[in-house]
């Protein structure tokens, strides 16, 4: 196979990508996307200050251009995000208790009835745990308000709205082993225990140095595939350049390949211009759309 996509879908998988609306009228930014992903993420598009700004009133103009263009390419489409700290208008945060839990399951409701039938997996929760050592759930409204039951209303509602959707939890700095991952891992496997629908988790799987590409990586996707959920990574970039960034790249590859349940990769972008990580190199693409040595890599490797 000679494209990300046609070599993924040879293991199996899917390769997919962050995707931004404003920039599908670009001819060479259609061009790659069109000829190397067979999956799309919007970046920001389906995000609830894009989706909700006021309470009630939904927008999905920006979002059903990224669908319709992936569905007339034959791409799948990953939902992100239902419910998250960030992103988010300051309406939500000043709901009383009872008002913020029927918002979020309004939202949820008119996310996913939107495109019903249309996402193969939605990032129902994002980022609900902190960093560090504690293993605690992450202050936000829904957290502050709702308490740790936030989580599994959410993804209750999510069961309803869409049974066709996988419902994943995604997070990062979760890809190897660590007390904030345990903490997940915990709270997949009471989940999975009482019934709570959740079927799948995403690796967000931002690398750079001071977070590199861990060394238990597999280990990690096959503790939580072993709950009885896929594995996904959802947002891969990895800073970098030349044949260092390359190594880094095949080392994901190879982890989510030896991982039976690990079902796709999405790269957080296209190309390195339009990168979040503003003045970095994180991709597989350069500015000028030309494949970089960890395109090859990750070709290779898959
Ligand atoms: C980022 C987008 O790439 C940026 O364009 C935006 O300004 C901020 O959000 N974790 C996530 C993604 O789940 O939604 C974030 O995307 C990157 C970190």
């Amino acid at each position: 196979a000679d494209t990300l996509g046609s070599a993924a879908a040879g293991q199996g998988r899917y390769f997919g990508t962050a995707v931004a609306a404003n920039h599908l009228g670009e001819a060479d930014y259609a061009a790659t996307l069109d000829r190397e992903f067979s999956s799309v993420t919007p970046e920001n598009e389906m995000k609830w200050d894009a989706t909700e700004p006021s309470r009630g009133t939904f927008s999905f103009g920006s979002a059903d251009r990224i669908v319709d263009h992936a569905q007339s390419q034959g791409m799948d489409v990953r939902g992100h995000t239902l419910v998250w700290h960030s992103q988010l208008p300051s309406w939500v945060g000043s709901l009383g208790a009872s008002d913020l839990r029927t918002a979020m399951n309004d939202h949820i409701n008119g996310l996913m009835g939107h495109y019903k039938g249309e996402i193969h997996s939605w990032d129902v929760v994002n980022e609900a745990f902190q960093d560090g050592g504690s293993g605690a759930r992450r202050s936000s409204p829904f957290q502050d308000k709702l308490g740790n039951g936030f989580i599994e209303e959410a993804f209750r509602t999510a069961r309803a709205a869409d049974p066709a959707a996988k419902l994943c939890y995604n997070d990062y700095n979760t890809d190897g082993v660590n007390a904030k991952s345990n903490a997940v891992y915990d709270m997949v496997k009471d989940f999975k225990s009482r019934g709570v629908p959740i079927d799948c988790v995403g690796f967000q799987s931002h690398f750079n140095s001071n977070s590199p590409v861990p060394s238990d990586y597999r280990q990690n996707l096959q503790r939580f595939a072993d709950l009885g959920v896929d594995v996904q990574i959802t947002e891969l970039d990895i800073e970098g350049s030349g044949s260092a960034q390359a190594a880094d790249y095949t080392k994901v590859v190879e982890a989510c390949l030896a991982v039976s349940r690990c079902t796709g990769m999405t790269v957080w972008g296209v190309t390195d211009k339009y990168s979040w990580r503003s003045s970095g190199t994180p991709l597989l693409f350069d500015g000028n759309y030309s494949e970089k040595p960890a395109y090859d890599a990750v070709l290779s490797a898959l």
